[in-house]
């Protein structure tokens, strides 16, 4: 694909859980784990979103948000929408791995999953209908934070609970900052490599206009995956980010997790 959007048909939607859906498309992306595309909704906008099907089918699994998700929900199957990547970096595949999610998080790490030989995975949500994939990843070790289906608590607390166990050489993550800065932070107290899969506002997707910037890292160029030695580095991770207008804000600002 070029750096011009290409128009796809929207040929299956899947309710995820109440606040996400995946969207199918006729059209098939070679993509490798942890890639993202931007999505165009011509007279709108254009976002990024991490590719949660790679392969037999192509999918995005989005949570409404905002503007251009709440348009993109609307959307029915035979729609159109236009496609553009796919960009970024991915995900280095190693052995001996653990994999934690949170919420929507799950969607750029389902491919590295499926890459992966006999992963852990730990997949954690705020409750039980909030749950995303848990039927895709049926061997997924579940916590929800009220304790309504699996483990009640955070992913971070059955992540500690692994290691102690379990000799693990990489831990992939994705999931609300606060959460993955306490998952590289866990990484570094047991020395084990961390991968962690960051979000900013983007508006190129691929390198040029800057607005993705943290520390001298391109999220959407350099990342979106950043390894223990650059999350060293970037004293933004976990910290801010910029909004559309280039202002610098708190992490927790910027990102408001929950739709309604
Ligand atoms: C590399 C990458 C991969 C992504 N993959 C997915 C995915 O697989 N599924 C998914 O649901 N979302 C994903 N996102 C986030 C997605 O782009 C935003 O949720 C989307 O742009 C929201 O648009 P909106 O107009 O609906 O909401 P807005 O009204 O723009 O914003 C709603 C909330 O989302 C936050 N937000 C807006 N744009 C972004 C952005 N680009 N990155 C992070 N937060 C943002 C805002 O701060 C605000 O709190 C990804 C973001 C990046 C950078
Ligand atoms: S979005 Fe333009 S440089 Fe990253």
């Amino acid at each position: 694909m070029s750096e011009l959007p290409e128009i796809v048909k929207i040929i299956k939607i899947t309710q995820e859980n109440p606040c996400v859906k995946t969207f199918f498309f006729d059209k098939r992306i070679q993509a490798k784990p942890g890639q993202f595309v931007m999505a165009w909704i011509p007279g709108l906008d254009e976002k990024p979103f991490s590719l949660s099907y790679v392969g037999k089918e192509t999918g995005i699994t989005v949570e409404e948000k905002g503007k251009f998700t709440k348009r993109l929900f609307q959307m029915k199957e035979g729609d159109k929408i236009g496609i553009r990547g796919p960009y970024g970096n991915s995900f280095g595949l190693k052995a001996n791995a653990c994999v934690v999610a949170g919420g929507c998080g799950i969607a750029p790490l389902s491919t590295l999953i499926e890459n992966l030989k006999n992963p852990f995975v730990i997949l954690g949500a705020r409750s039980k209908d909030r749950l995303i994939f848990e039927k895709r990843f049926p061997n997924a070790k579940i916590t929800t934070d009220d304790g309504s289906f699996g483990e009640k608590g955070f992913v971070t607390d059955v992540l500690k609970n692994v290691l102690r166990d379990r000799k693990s050489e990489v831990i992939y993550t994705c999931g609300p900052e606060v959460m993955m800065k306490k998952v590289f932070e866990i990484c570094e107290s047991h020395k084990i490599g961390c991968q962690a899969s960051l979000e900013r506002y983007m508006k190129c997707g691929f390198g040029v206009c800057g607005q993705c910037e943290v520390n001298g890292f391109r999220v959407c160029k350099e990342g979106p995956v950043f390894s223990s030695e650059s999350l060293r580095e970037m004293k933004g991770f976990g910290g801010f980010a910029r909004l559309k207008s280039g202002e610098r804000v708190s992490v927790s600002e910027y990102i408001q997790w929950r739709c309604a």
